[in-house]
């Protein structure tokens, strides 16, 4: 079925300037981009994000990480796009990620590890919901 995801380009790829290497990924593995803005996340969007990991020894970590630059927030879609965008991506941690992902190419660490993407087609909503408006998002 058609499906809509989220995704976050994280600071590590928007510094070193591989917005466009990241998004091609998405898009020849046949998914489109039918929303898409680069913002600051505010400490408060972030740890609000990523409220599910509060209690894990990283999160403060991961919540700095976050906010240290610009991010780029989009919605995916396409058939099967929660499953797809997750193999695009490859594994969490870069050392695990197959060859051919945007995580074994890019990734510098587990943390630092270039995208976040949706893993369930709740969180999908919750997530697009958190970043975007309806009137945001054009199909
Ligand atoms: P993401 O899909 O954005 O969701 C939670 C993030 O936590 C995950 O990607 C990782 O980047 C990050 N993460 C997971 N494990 C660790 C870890 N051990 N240290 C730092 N960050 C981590």
């Amino acid at each position: 079925a058609i499906q809509r995801t989220f995704s976050i380009i994280k600071p590590d790829a928007t510094k070193r300037n591989l917005t466009g290497k990241i998004i091609s990924k998405f898009e020849d593995a046949g998914l489109r981009i039918v929303a898409s803005k680069r913002i600051q996340m505010t400490r408060e969007q972030a740890e609000g994000f990523y409220a599910v990991h509060k209690e894990r020894p990283f999160f403060g970590e991961l919540v700095d990480f976050m906010i240290s630059g610009p991010v780029v927030v989009q919605v995916l879609e396409g058939e099967d796009a929660i499953a797809k965008n997750r193999e695009v991506m490859g594994a969490t941690n870069p050392e695990n990620a197959d060859a051919g992902t945007i995580r074994k190419e890019f990734a510098l660490s587990v943390g630092e590890n270039s995208v976040h993407g949706s893993d369930a087609p709740e969180t999908a909503a919750e997530e697009i919901k958190f970043f975007f408006s309806d009137d945001e998002i054009v199909g």
